[in-house]
């Protein structure tokens, strides 16, 4: 077990709502370089940063203007070499956001490639020419609603976009673009980021032929736009592997460097984003846990499932919140949390925690007029306010939540007062500090780290499941609900000992044969070794 990700846990940061150093209200270098003693005491490996780079913000920084430059809202580029001295310095792995598969419009390749079709960069992007009546090309649809093609009038034709029309897609296609864009990960792994996660990875190729996407024969009304239509053309096509091979190559001519893979798709899809033969990214990000409903039996099979679609050599890997998902805590409450985040950080695989959610941030209202995101002016009905997933941390009790000097960008949640890293510090049974105490022992446990999974019981409300390593066993037991429930464990955990529970208050005072598992309990338990059976 050489690879520092397999036994690590990835935190990311949503950079402009971690910490504020300059007062503007908005995250940036310096107030992450003042929270590395913070990251490093709670016990993550590495910190994920959502993009830093120059950028109009239309898309908060997923529209890019110059990949090379830090947006000063960030701070610059010493602040960045500084931020990755002192990470490394505390023990901390740093990974970017890549986004390859679209610039910002204003990105200067962009200006060059709209200014004329014979401009040499003009390939760099996907323009067509309209459709006989004018119209778009196709019936490609933008993630964020509406038609994904913008006309240049100055020009005659369309430019492709899968999300805003100020984030034009790039054309992998061509050979220059790739070796620019390849020439930006050289730029970051030069200066010794550890690694990257990239944006909507399994987007980079499109159809050749611009043939139309079927429609979706489920769609219902209220579901968003790009709904509409299954993006069997616009997406994941075959090709996209071989681009994915050359970053990975790249990535590969560096030291223990470390590529993620940003993909929404089944998991049959998933698989082959490692590659026929592990030339594909590290780590497809798992979602499932995001998509699933919170049932034992829908995450046995699921679990079951992965585990089980896993090509050779390919290691798993998994997520409960993102920047662009409702958070664990909003979709199943503050107390089932627990449960949650024992299970993402249980499992076999690379877990990616998001912040915010080692202390439980719930569900924050958005008043309208405070209302940022994008995709919500495009789709109001729609659109899952992401908003509420990237509210400020909550650092004290002080104005703003020790956040900033002045008023945030978006709002805190309800509860800042009770719910920050200060007055969790003070309370041994907060959701922080049961967050510590499993990144700790996940930390210390080569079982929890390497040891095989295997499904116990999913009955009812429960779901439990063991890690093995050498003939040494590490239970997990789970009640997914408010009620109280009764669980017959294996004579292995039965006579084990207890290491954490999700509501210590109410843990069992003894395990036995039969346990009573409280509303939202977990248990992690070491198994007796004399009553394992190989
Ligand atoms: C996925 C990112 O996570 C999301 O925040 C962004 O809006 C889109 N890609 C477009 O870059
Ligand atoms: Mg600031």
């Amino acid at each position: 077990m050489s690879k520092w990700w397999r036994h690590g846990t990835i935190y990311q940061i949503y950079p402009r709502s971690f910490q504020d150093s300059d007062g503007d209200g908005i995250g940036d270098l310096r107030g992450i370089r003042r929270r590395i003693p913070y990251l490093a005491e709670l016990g993550v490996n590495a910190i994920w940063l959502s993009p830093i780079f120059q950028s109009p913000m239309a898309d908060f920084g997923y529209d890019i203007s110059d990949y090379r430059a830090i947006d000063p809202i960030f701070g610059d580029i010493a602040d960045f070499d500084r931020l990755l001295e002192e990470a490394h310095d505390a023990g901390l792995k740093l990974l970017l956001d890549f986004v390859p598969n679209h610039t910002s419009d204003q990105h200067a390749w962009f200006l060059e490639s709209r200014s004329s079709r014979e401009n040499p960069k003009r390939d760099w992007y996907i323009w067509c020419d309209p459709a006989p009546d004018g119209g778009p090309p196709n019936n490609w649809i933008s993630n964020f609603g509406g038609p994904a093609w913008t006309l240049d009038e100055a020009t005659g034709q369309y430019y492709y976009h899968a999300f805003l029309k100020q984030q034009p897609d790039l054309n992998w296609r061509n050979p220059e673009l790739r070796r620019a864009m390849l020439d930006t990960l050289r730029f970051w792994l030069d200066k010794g980021v550890d690694g990257f996660r990239v944006d909507v990875i399994w987007h980079l190729i499109k159809d050749d032929k611009f043939r139309d996407n079927p429609p979706n024969p489920f769609y219902r009304p209220g579901q968003p736009d790009i709904d509409r239509n299954l993006q069997v053309h616009s997406a994941d096509q075959e090709e996209v592997h071989e681009v994915i091979a050359e970053m990975r190559s790249v990535i590969d001519s560096y030291p223990e460097r470390l590529l993620i893979g940003e993909i929404y798709l089944p998991v049959e899809k998933l698989m082959t984003y490692y590659g026929r033969s592990g030339e594909g990214v590290h780590l497809p990000f798992n979602f499932q846990l995001i998509q699933s409903p919170w049932q034992a039996d829908a995450l046995a099979k699921l679990i079951d499932d992965y585990e089980a679609a896993l090509p050779e050599g390919g290691w798993p890997n998994w997520v409960l919140s993102n920047h662009d998902q409702p958070r664990i805590a909003a979709r199943v409450g503050t107390a089932q949390a627990r449960v949650a985040t024992m299970l993402l950080l249980t499992l076999r695989g690379t877990p990616t925690l998001y912040y915010g959610d080692e202390l439980a941030i719930g569900k924050v209202e958005i008043p309208p007029e405070r209302i940022r995101d994008p995709w919500a002016a495009n789709e109001p009905s729609a659109a899952f306010l992401r908003d509420s997933s990237r509210t400020p941390m909550q650092w004290d009790g002080s104005e703003h939540a020790g956040f900033s000097q002045s008023e945030p960008w978006l709002p805190l949640s309800g509860d800042w007062q009770q719910r920050n890293v200060d007055a969790a510090a003070a309370d041994p049974d907060s959701m922080l500090a049961f967050t510590r105490k499993l990144l700790q022992l996940r930390q210390e446990e080569d079982i929890l780290q390497e040891g095989s999974y295997s499904l116990l019981v999913s009955r009812g409300s429960v779901l439990a499941f063991e890690r093995k390593l050498e003939g040494e066993i590490i239970g997990v037991v789970l009640n997914l609900s408010a009620e109280p429930t009764e669980v017959d464990l294996p004579p292995q955990l039965a006579a084990g000992t207890l290491l954490i529970a999700a509501q210590a208050a109410d843990a069992p005072q003894e395990l036995a044969r039969t346990v009573t598992l409280a509303g939202d309990q977990g248990l992690v338990i070491r198994a007796a070794k004399e009553e394992i059976r190989s």
